[in-house]
């Protein structure tokens, strides 16, 4: 049973009664027991005590569960979140078989990145949901700072980019009920101990490493418990409704402003327009090419000059 299991979880795009069923003879509860077992069990180089071993946070990556493959840590953790896992809870997998990006696309997750999804259950409703998103990027910024890294920016509204290229991806999910916010899922990708060439031809020219940056390797499990310190630091804030001082810190490390972009919105025709500043709902704020503003919730800005 055990090896169905991890088999399920490397190739299952969503873990429903459905695909459980399929298991036979084995109930809900006994089958995310076996999960949360599984995610105990060790791993090759991502360490729960490691990570934890003088990790300063109350409540984010108290309860770690790490896997060898799955399917996609933000998958597991919308199943473990419906399934009683803790407010702070982190799943952290060495390799992804069906990692999800933005916008529908699929994401690369070879061995030597840092995958993880941390659950948080606020008490949110959808609209601050963006901002949640802007104050994952600062948090990867200050740990890029704590590392070494000088000089990483955040592309509206949550790309990390060092020197110009992608190192770190952030998705955010909602686990709903009834159309109430139970949990929200955090899902963050970093390239760390990997090489541009470990990438497909297609996303090599914009993508970095941080070991080609920092032209060493470093301790995946180092840049976890720091990234899991700064992400609760900030998430206080966001409990706190500081929301202005998360804005702040994001306006720091912005990419974006003051560069001409082209807008790609879902439902909407692309247009160019350049980047004014961040509303404090977390749009981005832009001047089209007539003279007149909008404010852009969702979608894409590829930067033009
Ligand atoms: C993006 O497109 O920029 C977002 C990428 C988010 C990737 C991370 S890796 C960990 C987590 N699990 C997933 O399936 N996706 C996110």
């Amino acid at each position: 049973m055990r090896n169905e299991i991890v088999n399920l979880l490397k190739k299952e795009n969503k873990l429903s009664d459905n695909t459980i069923d399929e298991l036979k003879n084995i109930n809900i509860d006994d089958f995310s027991n076996i999960v949360k077992e599984i995610g105990k069990e060790e791993t090759t180089y991502i360490k729960a005590d490691e990570i934890s071993k003088d990790l300063q946070t109350e409540y984010i990556g108290k309860d770690l569960y790490i896997y060898n493959e799955v399917s996609s840590t933000n998958t597991l953790a919308k199943f473990l979140s419906m399934n009683g896992a803790e407010n702070g809870t982190v799943i952290i997998s060495e390799k992804q078989t069906k990692a999800k990006g933005r916008s529908g696309k699929s994401w690369e997750s070879p061995l030597g990145g840092v995958w993880l999804s941390i659950i948080i259950n606020p008490i949110v409703d959808y609209s601050k949901l963006p901002l949640i998103t802007l104050a994952t990027g600062v948090a990867v910024a200050k740990t890029m700072e704590r590392i070494g890294v000088e000089n990483s920016e955040i592309k509206w509204p949550n790309d990390i980019m060092i020197n110009g290229k992608k190192v770190c991806g952030i998705l955010t999910e909602a686990v709903t009920k009834f159309n109430t916010i139970e949990s929200v899922i955090i899902g963050v990708g970093i390239d760390a101990n990997l090489n541009v060439t470990d990438f497909p031809e297609e996303l090599q020219e914009g993508t970095t490493t941080l070991k080609e940056e920092l032209k060493k390797e470093g301790n995946e499990n180092l840049l976890i418990k720091i990234f899991l310190e700064e992400f609760e630091k900030i998430n206080e804030l966001f409990i706190a409704k500081e929301y202005e001082a998360i804005l702040k810190e994001w306006r720091k490390r912005s990419y974006s402003i003051g560069k001409i972009v082209e807008v790609r919105e879902p439902f909407n025709t692309y247009y160019d327009a350049y980047v004014l500043g961040i509303s404090k709902e977390g749009a981005l704020i832009v001047e089209k090419i007539d003279g007149t503003l909008e404010k852009v919730i969702s979608g894409e800005c590829i930067i033009k000059n």
